[in-house]
């Protein structure tokens, strides 16, 4: 029997119904109002009233209006065809329909129940199974995708029955299971999941021990991103997050790739829309949209919507994990989600914390964030969700409650600033500010060593080091004038400015450029470096000036130039003529 209520009270999305029967928190139930059903979320129970948010318009609801609640919460459909799809936070498939605004009230099926998928059996009767091993395999694009046991399914069961290879649609049923009591379950190859709620199905989740490369040095070769990792780009409007993340979306050394995008403008989600599906993978040539998902949300959308997708972001993304896969899940921005939820709990008369946000924002992010990582499944394979979001800090105040909430729960920060944004300074990251915790990990200082060059680490902190004397070098000729400071202090400055130009710049619209492979940025490094090291003797600051940019303007050229390439070489050579 599911419970019923009726609408007593409305206040833009939030809606309190006095209930009747029970009805538990994040529960979802639809309103009934004239012809069409509109779906809601219970937030709070208090007694025999229950708020409950509205994803959708509340305009003509009146008190009266009568509730049904699901006894369920809010759920992902899980199967093969996620790939590719253009979804809204409630996991509506925008791309089938006209435009993307769906009419209130109308929910599409994430999947198609038609489409026929190759599937080959990777278990046998008589098997021992537990929620989240292999069933079975389909290709996916050109992916592998598992059909899993049910996460939901507790204890362990026996594969009784199972189909031979074949072409069959998701809701064939696949194989029959038997559980401890003797019961038999079938077993599709579409399962749903609560979206709130993260997916286990693993044995261990240990710390991450690998880096995952984006393309991207002043990530890479500055920061670098564990594989399994946890990041945030915060920077005032305007200063690249977007940009950064799409170039980390594109480049990024993954297998599947989801978008949570929360567009801060409308016509991002457009360019979304209009842009990704031309995208090219750099890695197999194919559309890159083929291991993508996109989940955007729409102008027309509430608030509340946008909660929803991160979290239904998320729980696609460690759906393919359970499969081995190494996923890469970016949101732009969480600023909007903790907004949602900052207008949630006023509208709730909440006690509220800093900045009216939510008390328990913190918790909210970390356990977001706490999702993503790198596990070993049952079965001895790997997985991993890395996760980047961005967060619009207003008036670029990085003590605001978002920023340091997401300070606390990410292990990467990749500072964008307005200043180096001014200057055209791309990607703006602020050096000195940035930091990536990984790179203190033994594990991942080890997998350096080994996979990108002994000594690397130490290399990488010399080059930090060298910036943060040139900016106070900087700061002192700005005080004293450059007639003020010894000659000394001009070389530090000029050697900063070498590393910030050809190794923390990066044009992100160049075709070459752009992408910068690993082999590429410790080649760069080591030539910076090599320069850096050396002890120079001018006769006055504008030799000194004169020298560097003339060697940066060269340095530049081999950036855009293919590596390797004779027009590289041929750089490289007027760069030993310089430094003679
Ligand atoms: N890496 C980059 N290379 C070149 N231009 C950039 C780069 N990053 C940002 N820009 C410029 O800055 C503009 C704003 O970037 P965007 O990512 O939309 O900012 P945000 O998302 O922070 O509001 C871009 O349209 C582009 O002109
Ligand atoms: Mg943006």
């Amino acid at each position: 029997m599911k419970s019923t209520g009726k609408v007593i009270g409305i206040v833009s999305n939030l809606v309190t119904v006095q209930t009747f029967g029970p009805v538990a928190e994040n529960e979802l139930c639809y309103i009934t109002l004239g012809n069409t059903r509109l779906l809601a979320e219970v937030i709070k129970v208090n007694g025999d009233k229950a708020s409950v948010q509205v994803f959708e318009s509340t305009r003509g609801l009146r008190g009266g209006d009568a509730v049904e609640f699901e006894g369920k919460m809010l759920e992902a459909s899980l199967g093969p065809g996620l790939l590719s799809s253009v979804y809204d936070g409630l996991q509506n498939d925008l791309t089938t329909m006209e435009g993307v605004f769906l009419k209130r009230g109308e929910y599409t099926d994430p999947l198609d129940h038609e489409k026929l998928w190759d599937f080959t059996p990777l278990a046998s009767e008589g098997d021992k199974v537990i929620a989240a091993d292999w069933l079975g395999e389909v290709k996916e694009g050109w992916l592998p995708h598992k059909i899993m046991v049910p996460f939901s399914f507790k204890g362990s069961y026996t594969v009784r029955r199972i189909v031979g290879p074949g072409s069959y649609n998701i809701d064939t049923v696949i194989a029959v299971l038997t559980d401890e009591n003797g019961e038999d379950v079938p077993v599709t190859m579409v399962q749903k999941w609560p979206v709130k709620i993260a997916i286990k199905g693993y044995k261990e989740k240990p710390r991450p021990d690998r880096i995952m490369k984006t393309g991207v040095r002043v990530i890479d070769t500055f920061n670098p991103i564990a594989e399994g990792g946890t990041g945030f780009i915060p920077g005032p409007f305007g200063c690249g997050k977007t940009v950064l993340q799409h170039a980390i979306a594109k480049q990024g050394e993954a297998d599947v790739i989801v978008m949570a995008a929360c567009g801060e403008r409308a016509n991002e989600v457009v360019e979304i829309f209009t842009e990704f599906p031309e995208l090219i993978d750099p890695y197999t040539g194919r559309k890159l949209m083929e291991r993508t998902t996109i989940i955007c949300n729409t102008s027309n959308m509430p608030v509340a919507a946008r909660e929803a997708s991160v979290y239904t972001a998320m729980t696609l993304c460690e759906y393919y994990r359970a499969m081995g896969l190494r996923c890469l899940l970016l949101a732009d921005s969480t600023s909007r989600w903790a907004q949602a939820l900052r207008e949630m709990s006023n509208r709730m008369e909440e006690l509220p914390g800093a900045d009216a946000f939510p008390v328990d924002l913190s918790a909210i992010i970390s356990n977001f964030y706490s999702r993503a990582g790198m596990v070993i499944l049952n079965n001895g394979q790997r997985g991993a969700v890395t996760f980047i979001g961005t967060v619009s800090p207003a008036g670029g105040n990085l003590k605001e409650p978002v920023t340091e909430s997401t300070k606390k729960a990410a292990r990467c920060f990749y500072a964008l600033e307005q200043n180096r944004a001014d200057q055209k300074r791309y990607p703006a990251v602020n050096p000195i500010d940035s930091y990536s915790k990984y790179l203190e990990y033994p594990e991942i200082q080890q997998y350096l060593d080994e996979n990108v060059d002994k000594g690397w680490v130490e290399r990488v902190a010399e080059a930090k080091n060298l910036v943060l004397r040139g900016k106070e070098a900087n700061d002192q000729i700005n005080i004293l004038g450059d007639d003020g400071v010894p000659m000394s202090y001009h070389e530090r400055f000029w050697k900063s400015e070498l590393i910030d130009f050809i190794l923390l710049q990066q044009d992100g619209f160049d075709p070459i450029d752009c992408n910068s492979p690993m082999e590429r940025q410790k080649y760069m490094l080591e030539l910076v470096l090599d320069i850096c090291r050396k002890e120079f003797s001018f006769d006055d600051y504008e030799q000194c000036r004169a020298y560097f940019k003339n060697l940066i303007n060269v340095l530049k050229q081999m950036n855009y130039s293919a590596f390797p390439s004779e027009q590289f070489d041929r750089y490289r050579e007027q760069l030993n003529q310089i430094s003679a």
